[in-house]
């Protein structure tokens, strides 16, 4: 009937989940949980912040608020990086004195054409690969992206949980336990990316080069998700990007098609909470759905891409979860993804919501790249 997955000492209980289903004629009728939107303060005030510990206690497990010192080591500086455009800083964030396990190591790159005195937008993200293998992704075009005016702040996520079953017992959760005053369990690897996520943008607000106004978090996949926390979490990060997030990302949840919240779990249970797992048999007792994610993103800027390859992560569940978050952005006057019909492939829609779906498969390319920058040079144009 179920069957039991030993993580460490970490027990789950799943049920064994029904295979996906890719059929669109097949997908059930389901209902969403309504917002019963009022105006711009009592969402700010109020709902707002319940949702968010709704997402926290049944979805994601909680981000800890709590602030530790953290030190930062500059361990490499480039002046002359990617064919002498840019500089390249490599930086450390110790976060436990004396533990240089707890620690991430992020590269960031910026322009050096870049004005005396200005500051650019910065993408910040992780990477699937150790980060002497993303200077050279193709899912990271790193000097197409200098080029256009921003700065990249990226780091391998594995710096902060290693991407398994047992990485909790390795990574942060149990490291910073104490100082967090957290207990793994009451977060999972995707509160902890997310979390990692924040750090950087904690480092980034020191460097002057950087646009402390335009930090732009931005994930694919798995990291999309985790992007997609951190925006939820983190309204430092001005605009918000997911690329092919999926279930547990962008795509709504109580929609069965694609991946499922039993499928999800049963394959990746140290990505949520342990109270996910419950829903998993019963999408509809949720009280949230991923639209509500993307809702908690407003007023900023957000962009959700899928592919045309990808079913996997349900395209079309992420372009209808894209347009139930407009409401909350309307109460901020201001103009969301504004259609009902999903747009034709490399045919972006939607003003302050922006939503794409490309030919291929699952991958972040040069395509979703140039859309981002396309969309944040509008966003941020008067400012820049
Ligand atoms: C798996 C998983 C997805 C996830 C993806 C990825 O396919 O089922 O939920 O988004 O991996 O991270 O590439």
């Amino acid at each position: 009937l179920g069957c039991f997955l030993l993580a460490g000492s970490e027990v789950y209980q799943i049920a064994t989940p029904p295979a996906a289903n890719l059929d669109e004629s097949k997908v059930p009728s389901y209902e969403e949980p309504k917002l019963d939107l009022t105006n711009k303060k009592d969402w700010k005030t109020t709902q707002r912040p319940a949702i968010l510990q709704l997402f926290a206690k049944n979805v994601y497990g909680r981000v800890p608020e709590q602030k530790i010192p953290v030190t930062y080591e500059t361990t490499a500086t480039d002046r002359n990086a990617l064919g002498g455009i840019a500089i390249k800083k490599e930086v450390t964030l110790h976060f436990l004195p004396g533990d240089t396990a707890a620690s991430l190591h992020m590269m960031l790159y910026l322009p050096k054409n870049a004005k005396a005195r200005a500051s650019v937008p910065v993408f910040v993200g992780y990477s699937f690969t150790p980060n002497a293998v993303t200077d050279t992704s193709a899912q990271w075009p790193l000097k197409e992206i200098v080029k256009r005016g921003y700065g990249v702040a990226v780091a391998w996520y594995w710096d902060i949980e290693p991407d398994r079953a047992n990485g909790w017992q390795t990574g942060i959760r149990t490291r910073l336990a104490d100082k967090l005053k957290i207990q793994p369990r009451e977060w999972s690897a995707l509160s902890a990316w997310a979390w990692g996520l924040s750090r950087m943008a904690d480092y980034l607000k020191t460097e002057e080069k950087v646009n402390p106004l335009q930090l732009i978090v931005i994930g694919h996949s798995r990291l999309g998700k985790a992007a997609l926390w951190a925006g939820a979490n983190d309204q430092r990060f001005t605009m918000v990007v997911s690329n092919e997030s999926g279930e547990g990302g962008a795509a709504l949840g109580k929609r069965d098609y694609g991946e499922t919240i039993a499928i999800i779990n049963d394959k990746f249970p140290w990505w949520f909470s342990p109270n996910y797992k419950q829903y998993g048999s019963n999408p509809a007792a949720m009280p949230t759905d991923q639209y509500m994610l993307l809702s908690l993103i407003a007023p900023r800027p957000l962009y959700v891409a899928s592919a045309i390859g990808d079913q996997w992560s349900d395209p079309k569940g992420e372009f209808l979860s894209a347009g139930l978050a407009d409401p909350v952005y309307h109460l901020f006057n201001k103009k969301g993804l504004e259609t009902a019909s999903m747009p034709a492939l490399e045919h972006p829609v939607g003003e302050t919501i922006r939503y794409h779906i490309r030919t291929g498969k699952h991958d972040l390319t040069r395509y979703d790249w140039q859309q981002y920058m396309d969309f944040a040079d509008r966003q941020f144009k008067a400012k820049k």
